[in-house]
């Protein structure tokens, strides 16, 4: 596994930079009994081979979730998915980064099964100081039921950028300078369950679950996390205005280069079937600021 250092969740002091005062910087390959803890689905979340592999399940009774043991204020966190195969029409795999409380921020993954052959839908959104409506959703470019691939979130205090398999499909900037609020001051823990959303998930919830299918089960692996954490005990969050220095790790300046933009604006042209920025009926007295920032 590569990670500049590994350590377990309450020894995770590694790198620490002065103006990070109780927040400290991991880089964590992951297993899933040290870095996360099943939260409901009563036996149907599991923890496998060592803790290298976790199944979410979902029958008619109840779905399953897991959350991490860690809260992280920026980083790079990548996780490998591979989704609910066959006739998946009405399920939901939700991955996501959450904070607490009612002004709550949130990254948003969420995959929209189908019926078999048909694609799934990977929605998007973003929230911030409890706000969303910033959806974006896409096709994605190969089935991500066939096999595992990564799906990562790149937070740091500038943007917030998702990948698929490392190719950029979204970019969230920070616009603060025009008005619109970005996460950078709550610590938020990874989520996932897997759960019924058959009233919109599916053709806007034309199609339902068929049980006689159940259980419905996804997969994950290979997580990874060089992100800043909140180490145990600690109440202060990491300082988002601290000025770059040299020992800071290459996830907190990350930007799209050339190509990265070039990706993204492909990813966008043949991937992308909503976004809300487009969305002129839905915002009729105009679009969100960020829509028509340049
Ligand atoms: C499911 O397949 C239909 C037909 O191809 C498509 O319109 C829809 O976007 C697909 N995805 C979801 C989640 O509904």
């Amino acid at each position: 596994m590569t990670s500049l250092i590994s350590c377990s969740s309450n020894v995770s002091v590694t790198l620490l930079i002065s103006v990070w005062v109780t927040f400290v910087i991991i880089a964590t390959a992951g297993n899933f009994y040290q870095d996360f803890d099943i939260t409901w689905g009563d036996g149907r979340a599991q923890i496998l081979n060592n803790g290298e592999l976790l199944t979410l399940s979902l029958d008619k009774t109840s779905g399953s979730g897991f959350q991490s043991k860690n809260e992280y204020l920026f980083g790079k966190i990548d996780m490998q998915l591979k989704l609910v195969p066959g006739n998946s029409a009405g399920t939901v795999t939700a991955y996501y980064l959450r904070s607490e409380g009612s002004a709550w921020d949130e990254i948003d993954f969420e995959f929209l099964g189908n019926l078999s052959g048909d694609p799934y839908i990977l929605h998007t959104n973003v929230f911030s100081q409890g706000k969303g409506d910033r959806e974006q959703q896409f096709y994605l470019w190969f089935d991500p039921t066939a096999d595992f691939h990564t799906y990562s979130i790149l937070w740091n205090p500038q943007r917030i950028i998702f990948y698929v398999d490392g190719t950029p499909i979204r970019e969230f900037k920070n616009l603060e300078s025009i008005g619109v609020p970005f996460p950078k001051n709550q610590p938020m823990r990874i989520q996932s369950s897997l759960w019924n959303g058959d009233d919109w998930a599916t053709r806007g919830g034309l199609v339902k679950i068929d049980w006689s299918q159940a259980p419905f089960t996804a997969s994950y692996r290979n997580f990874n996390a060089d992100a800043c954490t909140r180490s145990s005990g600690a109440s202060s969050i990491c300082n988002s205005n601290s000025p770059a220095n040299n020992n800071n790790p290459p996830w907190l300046l990350e930007e799209l280069d050339s190509a990265g933009q070039e990706a993204l604006q492909w990813v966008q042209r043949n991937y992308m079937i909503y976004n809300y920025c487009s969305d002129t009926k839905r915002f009729p007295q105009g679009l969100p600021p960020e829509c028509t920032a340049k």
